[in-house]
């Protein structure tokens, strides 16, 4: 079996200007191929130092254990400032617990339910989008992109991509993708923490239109929820809940940072993750007619999702291989000694999904695609110590319950009504503001 794309390493010592001009063009790339093998590394720089977790007790203690005393790094949060404010995905501490309080009922199994007509409304729609390409090749990201973004659209405040402000939003956003990165250089670049960062223009003016759009979005809906007519969706509840501790509830202006989050962790993420999974088993045509026969009969009804295992199993196996945040950072706030070593307040903790889930001496078969492994007792304790797509511990991804309906979902709905080839060189996976393809990635698309 060829293995799915894996990005080449760079050799094991280069001085810190070369790293950082490798860095500028690629994280993934960037690292040795030492990584997958380590428990833990140290990156020292003039300002900082910074060490990666691979041991999985040392990420239990960081995520699970003690997560207020790993906060989230300020660092990694500066690119996504202008655009996402003072949003859960930012915040730390007091106001972190407090907004997590308000939105996590809007996710929790019973509403998931809730959501699914929203969900199933707009697999169908990505598949009559896909029906125009039949018989022609199609960059699939960027279809991908279109339905989760059309998915959270209609979850959350009921309305289709379409829709007018909903289109606005998503056109804004590739601009601001454009032009400013998630994995902003300066969360790992060595520069003092008193060096100004500038936002470029056009990053900062992108950021007040999308902020615009959604402002005009959450006000029309207050209004609704005052005048009793708005509908029951993520939106309204997110809206109505109030925290049981203080009792009070997001204002507009607050629930704009959040919306701003939801759209951007909702949609990015899926939509990689998708793409993924799509061109896995375009490039495995086995596990792509054991989806296909498993989806022959799916109906809407959300206790059909929970039949799809296979697409299940695919989806989870594309979440391993690409996992769409690629690597997240904490900082240390009191001394710790991790592996002998002593770490000072202050140092960057980096908990990479990528190189963990591709981890040589947890994985079997670390770099091939087999969803069966999930079935095999070491697949069963890699998932449980080694397998970390939405993060783990309190700060666990709020969608991460929402993502597995969704992905599956329309995973299975493409499949079931497409018979999918990849076409041309095989992707080359680079970490943008998700892992995504730096050429896109091109299947070919047959009527079943
Ligand atoms: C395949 C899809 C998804 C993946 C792989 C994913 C992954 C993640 C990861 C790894 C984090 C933690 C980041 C960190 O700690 O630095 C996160 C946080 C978050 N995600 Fe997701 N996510 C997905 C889908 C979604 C969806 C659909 C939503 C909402 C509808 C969502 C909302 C959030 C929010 C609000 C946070 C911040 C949580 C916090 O910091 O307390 N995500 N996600």
């Amino acid at each position: 079996m060829t293995l799915p794309p894996k990005p080449a390493a760079r050799p094991d010592n280069v001085s810190l200007r070369q790293y950082v001009r490798l860095f500028r063009k690629d994280i993934l790339s960037a690292q040795p191929a030492r990584l997958y093998r380590a428990w833990m590394a140290e990156f020292r720089t003039p300002f900082f130092r910074s060490y990666l977790l691979n041991q999985p007790d040392l990420l239990k203690t960081v995520l699970k254990d003690r997560p207020d005393d790993f906060p989230k790094s300020s660092r990694i949060s500066e690119g996504l400032r202008p655009l996402l404010g003072n949003s859960v995905f930012l915040t730390n501490g007091e106001t972190w617990k407090r907004q997590r309080r308000i939105i996590d009922p809007a996710f929790e199994g019973g509403r998931l339910r809730d959501t699914f007509a929203a969900m199933w409304a707009a697999s169908e729609a990505a598949v009559r989008r896909l029906q125009a390409h039949e018989g022609r090749v199609v960059e699939i990201e960027e279809e991908t992109s279109h339905a989760a973004a059309d998915v959270i659209f209609r979850t959350l405040f009921s309305i289709p991509i379409e829709h007018d402000i909903a289109s606005q939003v998503f056109d804004q956003f590739r601009a601001y993708q454009r032009s400013q990165p998630i994995l902003n250089l300066a969360a790992f670049v060595p520069l003092p923490r008193w060096f100004p960062r500038f936002f470029r223009r056009e990053t900062k003016a992108t950021a007040a239109a999308i902020r615009g759009l959604i402002r005009q979005l959450t006000e029309e809906r207050m209004a609704a929820i005052r005048a009793g007519t708005a509908p029951d969706d993520l939106a309204t509840k997110i809206m109505t809940t109030r925290d049981p501790q203080t009792g009070d509830r997001f204002d507009s202006a607050e629930m704009v940072d959040q919306v701003a989050i939801f759209f951007l962790a909702g949609h990015e993420t899926s939509a990689s993750a998708l793409a993924w999974a799509l061109y896995l088993v375009a490039a495995n045509p086995d596990w792509q007619e054991k989806i296909a026969s498993e989806a022959a009969d799916l109906q809407e009804d959300f206790g059909a999702v929970s039949r799809l295992k296979i697409s299940r199993d695919v989806f989870r196996e594309a979440l391993r291989l690409y996992p769409p945040v690629p690597m997240m950072v904490r900082q240390s706030t009191c001394p710790e000694r991790f592996r002998d070593r002593d770490i000072a307040p202050g140092a960057q903790m980096v908990l990479s999904p990528w190189h963990l889930h591709r981890h040589e001496r947890l994985w079997e078969n670390p770099d091939a695609f087999d969803p069966a492994r999930w079935g095999t007792e070491n697949g069963k304790q890699c998932a449980r110590e080694a397998y970390m797509p939405f993060s783990a511990g309190p700060r666990v991804c709020t969608g991460a319950g929402f993502a597995m309906v969704e992905g599956p979902l329309i995973l299975s709905m493409i499949v079931k009504h497409f018979r999918i080839t990849p076409q041309g060189p095989p992707p080359v996976p680079v970490a943008y503001l998700t892992v995504r393809s730096r050429d896109g990635i091109r299947l070919r698309l047959e009527r079943r």
